[in-house]
């Protein structure tokens, strides 16, 4: 795992949006896997920016994002389907039907687990993942546990995420309590992983790069995984 410190969250933004284009331009049928939260909205800005000066194609690239809460639909603007169409997706030339998110009002919810984990081995495998963490180690929304989730699966949200979370909603009774994510093991499948931490993550980002790999910090498992590359802002 190389874990890079950077000043602040700019140099951060910046140092990752340039990873995420150097992965664009050499493969430009990329199958980018991308996350939603605070941490990764200034590396979509930069993305717009070199997009916006023509340095960026995105027409062939496909996505596939991480997560999503069950019960909300594309339209909710608590939606990660809708996070992702306003920082990025609206902004860049790529095509809709190739963006792909959990579809959260799904009425078969393990059927839709199993579509979207199949549906991610049909593209090839994601090249590049995008991953926050949580301040409790959690990536996606694997939640610290006794094991790790392999495949898409529904994870219910911890009071610590559901708190974190709710600042995005009216009050903490609107937060869903429930999410579809892709598993650890859909994760550790991804060819490169690129992991953006803000300051405030510092502490979580040390004991997952240094401590023992357990389940119950679910980041540690990045360990393991042969292509990691960690950014974490100092302030
Ligand atoms: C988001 C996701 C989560 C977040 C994490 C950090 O798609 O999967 O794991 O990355 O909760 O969230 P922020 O960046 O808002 O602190």
């Amino acid at each position: 795992m190389r874990v890079i410190k950077v000043e602040d969250y700019n140099k951060l933004s910046e140092l990752a949006a340039e990873i995420i284009a150097g992965q664009v331009s050499v493969k430009a049928d990329s199958v980018l896997g991308l996350a939603t939260g605070s941490s990764p909205i200034g590396t979509y800005k930069v993305l717009v920016e070199k997009y916006n000066k023509g340095l960026l194609d995105f027409s062939k690239i496909k996505t596939v994002n991480l997560d999503e809460y069950v019960g909300l639909d594309g339209e909710s603007d608590q939606s990660y389907r809708y996070f992702m169409d306003e920082n990025l997706f609206n902004q860049v030339n790529i095509n809709k039907a190739n963006t792909n998110v959990p579809n959260g009002k799904a009425q078969d919810t393990l059927a839709e687990c199993e579509r979207y984990e199949n549906l991610i081995k049909e593209l090839g495998g994601v090249d590049l993942q995008l991953l926050g963490i949580g301040y409790n180690g959690h990536i996606g929304f694997n939640e610290p546990d006794g094991i790790y989730p392999n495949i898409v699966h529904i994870a219910d949200l911890t009071e610590s995420t559901i708190t974190a979370n709710s600042r995005l909603f009216e009050k903490v009774e609107d937060v869903p309590t429930q999410a579809f994510t892709m598993g650890i093991g859909t994760i550790m499948r991804a060819k490169k992983i690129l992991l953006v931490a803000a300051a405030d993550k510092a502490d979580v980002v040390e004991q997952a790069a240094t401590g023992p790999v357990t389940p119950q910090l679910p980041a540690s498992i990045l360990q393991l995984h042969s292509d990691v590359t960690v950014i974490v802002a100092g302030k």
